[in-house]
């Protein structure tokens, strides 16, 4: 027998903090060897010219998310993952959504159902807490984060999501007793409210004064308050897409007074601005998401986010709806006003590209930056043991990019359930070339070569 399944034999691997030459010997699924010279195994893979990197971790996704009556999410599971393989992406961490009045636990159940079976790329859940009873917080909660669910997300902002301070705390306050991270959406819902109605009532309402109703002090104050809450409960926090300088300077000062304060930024925020959103006709409704692409200025400002730690994780925020749909970003209310456009845009497969041409190739990031802040960080932040990283012991979930090669990112070749990309025709220097999970290809060579029965659901301990 083989000492090896598969070898990847000369290729250049990247962790987040070295790079160097070596093989990657694999056995049963994991990585049980690296060094020179690997060659006893069943399957040699030759990556000369290639860098061998840890399968991305996109831990912000949307998936086969309830999104309001008549809209339906873009990606199903299937759709979802194989985007996301194709991508180089070998781990997703969509949400569970509670509804008002619904238990987490049937919520949760749903969502199972809907991925099981049905997953090219392993996954795990954050819980959305929409409604935080008292059984919720008494009972449900620290049951559900015992037994692996040890991250949730709270919104400050949008209809039938947005907590109350006090509700936060509350649920901030379960996070600490129990072991779980919660991240936050930052933006102030009574000023977005506000300003909603001002614009409608003077007549404005396209597509592109979706980013007027939620200007930067609505995401900075709601994030200067989400941050003095978690400090309040002496807890750690996410503040998931951050879009602009003023709150990356909130959650640096945050960092600087020793609170464990993680950032998140996003594709959107480095290569798309509100002027995306600028159309006579509907087309703006593409990059409608939330909080809104800004400015150049607000571009340089995630970069230096990115370069200098503030942000750990860059995530795609995945939230796919079909533009050229009634089901979607047309729907028919969404002509009468931009309050209806459904938010959110696609991009768990562009991710990984878009960081690596913009931030490694130019020069903004090493790739040891790239790996942490798109793989490792991930499985740190959110407890996902054996994931993450070249090294012996670890999952064998692997990525071999192609560090020269040229793509025009474009609709046609891309694998999601959107009708679009707002990311078309950017040009991009460095790609993907394969996918592995668990030491078996999910895609290889431009091809889909695993199976939707491939990607697990992973369990995660409370912090
Ligand atoms: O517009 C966005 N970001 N939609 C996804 C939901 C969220 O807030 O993350
Ligand atoms: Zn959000
Ligand atoms: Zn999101």
């Amino acid at each position: 027998m083989a000492a090896f399944d598969t070898v990847i034999r000369h290729g250049t691997i990247a962790t987040a903090s070295e790079t160097y030459k070596a093989d990657v010997g694999i056995r049963d699924g994991r990585i049980v060897a690296i060094g020179e010279a690997l060659t006893d195994a069943t399957v040699i893979v030759d990556a000369a010219g290639l860098l061998v990197l840890p399968g991305g971790i996109d831990s912000h996704v949307h998936i086969s998310q309830p999104s309001g009556e008549g809209i339906v999410m873009a990606d199903d599971f299937e759709s979802a993952t194989r985007a996301a393989a194709f991508g180089g992406n070998t781990f997703v961490m969509p949400y569970c959504l509670q509804q008002k009045g619904q238990p987490i636990r049937e919520a949760l159940k749903e969502y199972h159902a809907l991925a099981d079976r049905n997953c090219y790329v392993d996954h795990s859940f954050h819980l959305i807490v929409a409604d935080p009873t008292d059984a919720v917080l008494g009972q449900e909660l620290p049951a559900l984060i015992a037994d692996g669910y040890s991250s949730l997300k709270v919104f400050m902002t949008y209809a039938d999501l947005a907590l109350s301070d006090l509700q936060i705390l509350n649920v901030l306050s379960v996070a600490r007793e129990s072991g779980a991270l919660v991240q936050v959406h930052a933006e102030n819902y009574d000023a977005i409210r506000f300003l909603v109605d001002r614009l409608e009532r003077d007549g404005n309402v396209g597509p592109y004064f979706h980013a007027k109703s939620r200007p930067i002090p609505v995401e900075r104050e709601a994030t200067h308050r989400a941050i003095s809450l978690a400090e309040l409960v002496d807890v750690s926090l996410v503040v998931v897409h951050v879009s602009n300088r003023e709150s990356m300077e909130e959650i640096r000062r945050a960092q600087m007074r020793g609170l464990t304060i993680y950032g998140e930024t996003c594709p959107q925020y480095l290569v798309l601005t509100e002027e995306d959103l600028k159309d006579l006709g509907m087309q703006g409704a593409k990059y409608v998401c939330s909080p809104p692409p800004r400015d150049f200025a607000s571009q340089l400002a995630c970069w230096e986010g990115l370069q200098q730690g503030v942000f750990t994780l860059f995530s795609s925020d995945h939230c796919p709806f079909r533009y050229d749909d009634p089901a979607g970003k047309l729907t028919p209310r969404a002509r009468t006003s931009f309050r209806w456009i459904p938010n959110g845009i696609p991009g768990v497969e562009t991710r990984l590209p878009i960081l690596f041409s913009e931030g490694v190739s130019k020069g903004r990031i090493t790739l040891n930056q790239f790996v942490a802040l798109t793989s490792s960080n991930h499985a740190k932040t959110y407890g996902l043991k054996g994931k993450g990283a070249i090294a012996v012991g670890y999952d064998a979930d692997i990525a071999l990019w192609d560090p020269k090669r040229k793509a025009t990112l474009t609709q046609a070749n891309l694998h999601h359930g959107a009708d679009y990309t707002p990311y078309e025709g950017i040009e991009i220097t460095g790609w993907p070339v394969a996918t592995m999970l668990r030491g078996n290809f999910v895609v290889r060579d431009g091809q889909l070569v695993g199976t939707k029965l491939g990607g697990h659901y992973v369990n995660r301990a409370p912090r």
